[in-house]
């Protein structure tokens, strides 16, 4: 077997893993109105998991233990899939992408009706942060008595990550500025980077319009991954510049990922993708790709893949699995 064979196998046993753990997680009852059905229909269906398996394995790459990691990692994972799941829910309904395909079946407002695709999505929400605080009320002794005195503060550290970068100046914002179109903010350009800004330039289109684009994707995309890898790093006991490291990561992968998403919208298609193609332009979205053209965007997608490996690297070491990932990531060959 090659490295890329025993790399898809890992990849794939952390999948089920998490599969696992979301089946356990997801509620079953009471069910008002079919909430927890539709709530199970969003979140258990498919997905490729990114968000769950990297910030479980940030949290291996600093050599959290694996009781540590059952009991405040994997709760953590499980709350950024519910989040994730609740962004796509809202991200397909009418007033904002209007999509009927979401992992190779109908989305959730199609599914239950559109009442239920926002109730979904908030009870998601809500359910995410259920989640979190439950590590609290469920490991009490644990986290006074733990060899690692630090635990406690290392959950209210991860905590802030979660709740800030999910919230009005994180994903939400970023899909704001997608969704409403008609407002563009005099002065909020892309920042971060200047290796990759600099060649903005030669791609012969509206500067500052795409350095808007990258700031939403900053936004909307690369937060919910750089949750994933902070909040691994810092359960795990990362000190604060490691940490900065992995948000630095996660924030080029973010911008590579959702790039990569943007050539796929014009170049895939439904049954590969199990979401609709050519979305983008029926929304009239001016993403990065439909700026620069499929050719440019792929060189766009290495360079900031290459930045995020890089950064991962000076985080820690030890990290092929997630450096094998995010290399995945530029092709989606997964
Ligand atoms: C889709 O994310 C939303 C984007 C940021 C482009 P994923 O491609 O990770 O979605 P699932 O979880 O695998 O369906
Ligand atoms: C979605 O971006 C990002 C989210 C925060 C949900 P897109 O709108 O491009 O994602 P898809 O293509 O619907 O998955
Ligand atoms: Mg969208
Ligand atoms: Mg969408
Ligand atoms: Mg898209």
């Amino acid at each position: 077997m090659d490295n890329f064979d025993l790399f898809k196998n890992e990849l794939n046993e952390e999948r089920l893993y998490v599969e696992k753990l979301l089946d356990a997680y997801v509620p079953k009852y009471p069910e008002y109105g079919r909430i927890c059905e539709a709530m199970r229909y969003s979140v258990l269906n498919g997905g490729k998991r990114l968000r769950a398996i990297m910030l479980l394995k940030a949290f291996e790459i600093f050599e959290g233990s694996k009781e540590l990691k059952e009991k405040y990692a994997v709760p953590f994972a499980a709350a950024l899939e519910c989040v994730h799941a609740y962004s796509l829910v809202h991200d397909d309904l009418p007033a904002m992408d209007n999509d009927t395909i979401r992992r190779g079946k109908p989305t959730t407002h199609i599914e239950f009706g559109h009442a239920m695709g926002i109730l979904t999505g908030d009870a998601l929400l809500n359910y995410a942060f259920e989640i979190i605080s439950k590590i609290y009320t469920d490991n009490l002794d644990d986290i006074r008595n733990n060899s690692r005195k630090d635990i406690g503060n290392a959950i209210l550290w991860a905590l802030s990550v979660f709740s800030k970068k999910t919230g009005y100046d994180g994903m939400i914002g970023g899909q704001v500025l997608d969704t409403c179109t008609g407002y563009r903010p005099e002065n909020d350009y892309t920042k971060s980077f200047s290796e990759i800004d600099k060649y903005l330039k030669d791609f012969n289109c509206d500067e500052n319009l795409l350095k808007y684009s990258l700031r939403i994707y900053e936004l909307k995309t690369s937060q919910l991954i750089e949750i994933a890898l902070m909040c691994g790093g810092i359960l795990a006991g990362a000190d604060s510049d490691a940490v900065s490291k992995l948000e630095e990561a996660g924030k080029a992968l973010g911008l590579a990922f959702q790039i990569e998403d943007d050539i796929l919208d014009m170049t895939s298609d439904v049954q590969t993708l199990g979401k609709s193609v050519n979305i983008d332009e029926r929304n009239e979205k001016s993403t990065v790709a439909r700026q620069i053209g499929i050719e440019n965007s792929q060189i766009l997608v290495k360079m900031y893949t290459d930045i995020a490996i890089s950064s991962l690297n000076s985080a820690a070491s030890g990290s092929r699995f997630l450096s094998n990932l995010f290399e995945s990531l530029i092709y989606r060959k997964l």
